[in-house]
């Protein structure tokens, strides 16, 4: 029954997802297991790689980000086992080691990976480094690491006036610097404080309002001396800690169960238990903009695991409204974004998403496409020079969309599909495998 609802088929070396709710609809039912936090993943691998000692990693996300992780800091020296979910043992090489590699180096589709890597980079006296990626990463900004790093006294050379890669590098010694970040992303803090590691004296960021921080809890787990200001968002770092490998235990991707959390609150009769979520306060303005939409939600067996608050959530379907989505919650639920659209594409009334331009720098215009592919599925949208304006309540239909390469604009729109009449055909939907290898199945589990 459920292979006729999902399936896949290829079309000219991509994937299209085809699905097809049964007319009486669906019901979604099951207990979901997310694949491994993204953010986490990588920085597990990152600080593994330049701690001293061995670092064993469980639950490490397989997807394609983390992959182009492995694969830089391989070719820099550090010793990476095969990835896999049960234990991937990383044998650091010690702070300031990373060699100078014969190749350039590629993120792929990984903001994550290039953002942070650079900061270390940078910070390596005397090696020369190149970095790359695919299509959508060579034109996304990069200026908001370049330029606080100039000023900590790199040396970056980019297109565009250093703004774009492939970027060349030329390691320098560093100096201190306190960084007021005009934005809040924990991209460009991290980047400030990998690179604060390897510099002699205090180096500091502030940011405008608090971006995720898995950054900040992993370096002191791993031996790191941070100050954290909350009144000013603020971290400080004392450069040259002795950093010795641990054991990580990555929780499930909040920004992955999102996805069912949705899912299940749009989809009549639907109950859900996505296991082993993490819920890092940092991370859970999805769990409060559902709320506010009136999503029946409930967190089960709350815990700390290596540092960080992990639960089960149970979502049940209800009749969800609109609500604003706007300031300080933004970085919390940046990622969220997109299937938040589609949430507020089922609500009673027109939900408002400002204060997200960031969302049009993401793996692909996250506003624009969302609007763009909603629209076509017959949502009421307009779409804000930094937001949505969604009214809810227009029937969607089954319609040919495209997730424009982005994995998480792929996922959205799948989760749409599921409380739509017709057939919806995603067009380019492998890219779900940036940070979701088995969403697909677990699709198929659930309807
Ligand atoms: C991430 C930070 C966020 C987020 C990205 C992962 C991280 O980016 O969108 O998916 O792991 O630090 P920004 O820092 O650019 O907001």
């Amino acid at each position: 029954m459920s292979s006729d609802i999902i399936t896949t088929q290829e079309n000219n070396q991509s994937q299209d997802l085809i699905i097809q709710p049964p007319s009486s609809g669906l019901s979604l039912q099951g207990k979901i297991t997310v694949p491994g936090d993204k953010s986490i993943s990588h920085r597990s691998l990152m600080l593994g790689a330049i701690a001293k000692g061995e670092t064993t990693i469980e639950g490490l996300l397989l997807g394609e980000d983390p992959r182009s992780t492995a694969k830089c800091f391989r070719a820099m020296g550090a010793e990476i086992s095969e990835l896999n979910t049960e234990r991937v043992v990383v044998q650091g090489i010690g702070l300031g080691n990373l060699q100078e590699p014969r190749d350039v180096l590629d993120a792929g589709n990984s903001g994550t990976t290039l953002r942070l890597m650079i900061g270390l980079l940078a910070s390596h006296p005397d090696r020369f480094f190149t970095v790359t990626g695919d299509n959508s990463l060579r034109s996304r900004p990069m200026s908001r690491v370049v330029k606080p790093l100039q000023k900590m006294g790199a040396t970056i050379w980019g297109r565009e006036n250093n703004n774009l890669a492939p970027l060349a590098v030329k390691g320098q010694k560093l100096k201190p610097f306190h960084y007021h970040s005009p934005i809040a992303s924990a991209q460009v803090k991290s980047c400030i404080l990998l690179a604060g590691l390897m510099t002699e004296g205090k180096t500091t960021v502030t940011e405008p309002a608090l971006s995720r921080d898995h950054s900040e809890r992993m370096l002191q787990a791993f031996g790191a001396e941070l100050e954290i200001d909350a009144a000013t968002n603020s971290v400080t770092i004392t450069g040259q800690p002795e950093l010795t490998g641990q054991h990580v235990i990555v929780p499930g991707d909040i920004s992955s169960a999102a996805f069912w959390l949705v899912a299940g609150a749009i989809v009549p009769g639907s109950e859900l238990v996505i296991t082993n979520v993490g819920v890092n306060p940092t991370r859970i303005g999805i769990l409060e903009a559902l709320e506010m939409m009136n999503a029946d939600i409930t967190k089960e067996n709350e815990r700390i695991v290596a540092g960080e608050p992990v639960a089960d959530l149970r979502v049940k379907h209800s009749k969800l409204r609109a609500c604003t989505i706007a300031g300080s919650i933004i970085p919390r639920l940046i990622d969220e974004i997109p299937v938040l659209a589609v949430a507020a594409a089922f609500a009673e009334g027109t939900t408002i998403i400002k204060d997200a331009a960031e969302l049009r720098v993401k793996e692909s215009d996250r506003l624009s496409a969302m609007a763009t592919e909603l629209t076509k599925m017959g949502a009421k949208v307009t779409e804000l020079s930094d937001g949505l304006e969604i009214t809810g309540g227009n029937a969607l239909t089954g319609q040919e969309v495209d997730s424009y390469t982005d994995h998480r604009i792929a996922m959205s729109l799948a989760i749409a599909a599921l409380a739509t009449s017709g057939i919806t055909t995603i067009h380019r939907a492998e890219a779900a495998s940036i940070s979701y290898p088995n969403f697909v199945a677990t699709l198929q589990q659930v309807v």
